[in-house]
């Protein structure tokens, strides 16, 4: 039986991770590409060497080398700068747009009929740089960014309460930047609303960190970025594709006219299978989420316009 096919592209800190999970859950074959010679062919053949002790026998191969990549089902785009002190995920735009063109285009010739996620910062416009090198439909082509910043904010809230993190859901749309729009009508602990278990300062404050969350550890590690939960973010979506899992999460997708906005990619509550991005569902927003949304997709729009694309 033919077993599925993963690429992952840059063995740095996201995508080496991912590629631990992902080999762990046993998802698939994996191909680790980097531009760096010895990089992926060290790390794979380590996580090679990791698969008696985990109970797994997936093939693991590390490449400088596209042809590697050939016929992947699913790619996972990690190829770029990571931030810095003192750098917004912005501020990495153009460098990391020439990557991903370029990537992308080596992508698509290998690999026509793969579903593409993206990881890359910034990541919503890097969405859309990826669209327009490859043109692939926006069905098989989003973001990774609303599962992690959902997932910090349910760390948050359970941190808060004292509960499991299993109890809490939470929905973070938006661009993946300090604009992200998390929802608190639709956060709950246990099925309970969590504005009636936490005061309002609070919940503020646990919005604030939320937003906040990946510079909170880009100044505590003061040389990249968070790895570990962005990883495991990116691999729960390959694992709703791989497996047809049809989940609801947030992802980063293209919209033509849905929540009133069209044109580039933004944070919204989608299902996934797959086929990728199956449906999007267009739910209803209280006024001021509708304006935070806006406000978001505006910055969007406006990191976009400085590439010229
Ligand atoms: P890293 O610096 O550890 O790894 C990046 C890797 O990409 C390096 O190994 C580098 O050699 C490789 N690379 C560069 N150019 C390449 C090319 N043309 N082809 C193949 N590989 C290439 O960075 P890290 O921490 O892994 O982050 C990767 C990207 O993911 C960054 O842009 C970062 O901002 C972004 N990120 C996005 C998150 C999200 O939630 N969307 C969360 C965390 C990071
Ligand atoms: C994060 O949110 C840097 O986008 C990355 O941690």
């Amino acid at each position: 039986m033919r077993q599925a096919k993963i690429t992952i592209v840059g063995a740095g800190n996201v995508g080496a991770s991912a590629a631990n999970i992902a080999a762990t859950r046993d998802l698939g074959d994996i191909v680790l590409v980097d531009v760096v010679e010895g990089v992926p062919q060290g790390k794979a053949l380590d996580m090679m060497a990791m698969r008696p002790i985990a109970g797994v026998s997936r093939d693991i191969r590390g490449t400088n080398s596209y042809d590697e990549t050939a016929e992947s089902d699913v790619v996972v785009m990690t190829a770029g700068l990571a931030r810095q002190p003192g750098m917004s995920r912005d501020d990495l735009l153009a460098k990391n747009a020439e990557i991903v063109k370029s990537v992308s285009m080596e992508i698509v010739k290998r690999s026509p009929a793969a579903v593409l996620i993206m990881v890359t910062n910034p990541l919503d416009v890097m969405c859309y740089v990826a669209m327009k090198a490859s043109g692939l439909p926006r069905e098989r082509l989003f973001g990774q960014a609303g599962v992690l910043d959902s997932a910090r904010m349910r760390c948050f809230i359970a941190m808060e309460l004292g509960v499991s993190v299993e109890d809490v859901s939470a929905c973070v749309l938006g661009g993946h930047g300090d604009s992200m729009v998390p929802l608190i009508h639709y956060t709950y602990a246990g099925g309970i609303p969590v504005e009636k278990l936490i005061p309002a300062d609070r919940l503020h404050a646990i919005v604030a960190r939320t937003r906040n969350a990946g510079g909170e550890i880009v100044s505590l590690l003061k040389t990249g970025s968070a790895y570990y939960s962005p990883a495991a973010a990116a691999i729960a979506m390959v694992e709703a594709v791989l497996r047809d899992k049809k989940r609801i999460l947030p992802c980063a997708t293209y919209l033509d006219g849905e929540y009133g906005i069209r044109g580039l990619f933004v944070g919204v509550p989608v299902i996934l299978g797959a086929s990728g991005v199956e449906r999007i569902l267009d739910v209803d927003l209280t006024g001021e989420e509708k304006s935070a949304l806006q406000a978001s997709a505006d910055h969007v729009r406006q990191v976009m316009s400085r590439l010229k694309l």
